[in-house]
Order: structure tokens, then sequence, then C-alpha cells
């Protein structure tokens, strides 16, 4: 592909009056022209365009290097904008868009096809979310059209959680940067399909399963997330993902039984990193300790998941050994997300 002047535009998500700043009206006008332009959202940076738009999606998937079979969320900025995109509204949907809109849930609905059938990927259902960021907000609002957006990284990578981030994978490849600051809850939304009862949950995230079921009651949950060689019903799910350059392990065990493995790469020459927690980062001796957030609390190892796994490419380690961590709560989207970055490689005492 030609190399873009990706233009960038700083955006205090604190301004009163976003819709107007002309930081976002400029950038509301390449997504207006079918460019792409990524932007903030409260979980990951995402990569928009023109939902409508069939020119503007192939240039998604083109700057992203992204598989076109992995369909892409539409991101509204206000609930009017649900039913022009969808045949139906199921009881399920109603009652999780009143909990967790804006935010970071992602529904699935039966498509009335008004988006381009590049979005879907050329299925029958569509997902959509209202993500909760002013800055995203606004621009879909300014706009004037649902915005299609996949994370902004490039196929394969970690996702964005800032800025930097996003320019690192994609400067050249896209017609401009939103900078909003860092984003907060660090995973992708949750992924829930609302056309079956009961509704399926396809890809754990932001909203976690207990919030969801205290909402609607019992969920399932799409059986490839826990089964090996069950085919996932959400289709970026198969692919590898969220990778450092480095293999990844996950090590359930021990402080001990982890050092012994960094010992025995170290003694063969290897550069090793560790993807700790600040509560354990003094227990280890390594070539590149990694303290991603407090055990104690999951939100700060979401928040600073992806952050932490670039780190290790930029220390260009040769192996990367990283704690587990507990499968509820958060801890089944951080879990999910380690384990795709890990290839399913997990070592245990
Ligand atoms: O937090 C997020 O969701 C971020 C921000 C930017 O909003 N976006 C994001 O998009 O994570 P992406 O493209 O990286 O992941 C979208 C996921 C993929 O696993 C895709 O297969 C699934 O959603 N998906 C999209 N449309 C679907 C559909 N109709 N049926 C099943 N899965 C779908
Ligand atoms: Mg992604």
């Amino acid at each position: 592909m030609s190399r873009l002047d990706t233009k960038y535009w700083v955006v205090d998500k604190k301004d009163e009056k976003l819709t107007t700043n002309p930081q976002i009206q400029e950038a509301a006008l390449w997504i207006n022209k079918n460019e792409v332009v990524a932007f903030p959202t409260e979980t990951v940076y995402g990569l928009g365009a023109n939902a409508l738009s069939d020119e503007a999606i192939a240039k998604i998937y083109e700057a992203k290097g992204r598989p076109s079979d992995n369909p892409l969320i539409v991101h509204i900025a206000k609930e009017s904008q649900l039913q022009n995109l969808v045949k139906s509204i199921p009881e399920s949907a109603e009652k999780l868009m009143a909990a967790f809109w804006p935010g970071p849930l992602t529904i699935i609905f039966e498509s009335n096809s008004t988006v381009s059938s590049k979005v879907t990927a050329g299925l029958s259902t569509v997902a959509i979310r209202m993500p909760d960021h002013p800055v995203a907000l606004a621009l879909i609002e300014a706009a004037g059209v649902p915005v299609a957006a996949p994370s902004a990284n490039l196929s394969g990578k970690p996702s964005p959680t800032n800025a930097e981030h996003v320019l690192h994978d994609l400067q050249g490849r896209i017609a401009g940067i939103v900078d909003g600051g860092p984003t907060g809850v660090g995973v992708e939304s949750t992924v829930i399909d609302c056309t079956s009862t009961p509704a399926i949950i396809l890809r754990p995230g932001g909203i976690t399963r207990e919030e969801i079921e205290a909402v609607i009651g019992p969920v399932a949950v799409d059986k490839a997330l826990t089964e090996k060689g069950q085919a996932p019903k959400s289709p970026g799910m198969k692919y590898t993902h969220y990778a450092p350059k480095a293999p990844l392990v996950i090590v359930l065990g021990s402080n001990t039984f982890m050092q012994n493995l960094i010992d025995k790469e170290r003694q063969s020459g290897k550069k090793v990193g560790v993807l700790a927690t600040e509560e354990s980062k003094q227990r280890y001796k390594a070539d590149v300790i990694v303290a991603c957030g407090y055990r104690e609390d999951l939100k700060t190892v979401a928040r600073d998941l992806y952050d932490s796994l670039r780190a290790f490419d930029k220390e260009m380690v040769d192996i990367i050994f990283s704690e587990g961590f507990p499968r509820t709560g958060l801890g089944e989207a951080i879990m999910n997300r380690l384990e795709k970055a890990a290839g399913g490689h997990i070592i245990k005492e």
C-alpha cells in the first residue's frame, strides 16, 4: 500500500464541547471522506471507518493486515442509531444495553444489511457497541455515521492502549490518529450473542460474566473458549493474537518453580523476560521483569496488560514467562488474552 501522511490530533477528553472541537471535526471529516482514523475508547484504541461504505471498510482490513473473514464491531453514539442497523432487539439485549451501555459490552444482533457486508464479513449478524469514552462518542456523533472499528493494532500484535502504540503499528498506513490519552479498561469489550437463548458469551472482556448474569440470568459461554479443538463462534477468536515478538509461556506454580525455568533458559544464554505483578516482582531474578498491575486488583492488571506485553518487544528478550491469574471476574478476559499471546503454551508445576 502507498504511504499516507498520518495526521495527529491531540484532544483533551475533559473538554466540555468535544463534538464541536476543531480536531474532532477534522477527524470526522476524514471518516466522511471514507478514510480510516484511530481513536480512543475506554477499552483499547479503535481503527474507525464509515460502516456504511465498502470502500472505507476495505481500508481498515488493508491497514491492519486483517483476514477478511473476521468481522468488525460497529460503534454508535446514541441508542437511536441501533434500530437502523438491526432486524430486531431481543429482550436480553434491551436489558444489557440499559445496564452496560455506554460501556465495554458488544452485542450481536440480526443485521438488516444496512452496514457494508465487509463489516460483517458476510455473516447475517452484526456486532454493535456504544463505547464509554467522551472522545469516541464525540467523533461518532460528529461523523454522523455508525463507525466500524477493530482494535488499532497490526493484526496479531497486542491491542493498543495509548496513541504511541497506534503510531508504532500504523503510522503511514492510516489517515490520522486522535490522541485522547491512555485507555482505562485495557482489555477489549465482552462480545455476547443475543440472537440465541440463552445468550452466549463469545469473547470475555471488560464486562464480566458475573455482571452479565446479575442482569439477564445464566448465560452460555462459547465452548471454544474452554475446550481445545472447538471452532469459535466469533471468527476473530481463532487467530493468534496479542503476541509479543518473543514466545510467551504461562507458568502455573510456585515462584521457585518459575525461577527454575528462568534459570535454565538463562544458563543456555537466553535473555529472559518475566511478566509479574507489583506484589511478586521482587521474587524473581531475570533479565527483564515487568510488573503488570496489582494481583490484588485485577482491573490494574487488565489496564496494563498490553503495554506490558509490548515492553518485552522493546527489550528484545528471547523468551517470556508469565504468571497466571484466577479465571473469575476480569481474570477470565486476562487469561484468555494471555493464552492467545502464548499460543496455548502453559506449564503447570
Ligand atoms: O473493545 C473493543 O471491542 C475494541 C474497541 C476498539 O471497541 N474493538 C475490538 O475489535 O476489539 P476487534 O475487531 O479487535 O474484535 C472484534 C471481535 C472479533 O473477535 C470478531 O470476530 C467479533 O468481534 N465479531 C464481530 N462481528 C461479529 C459477528 N457478527 N459475530 C460474531 N463475532 C463477531
Ligand atoms: Mg483486535
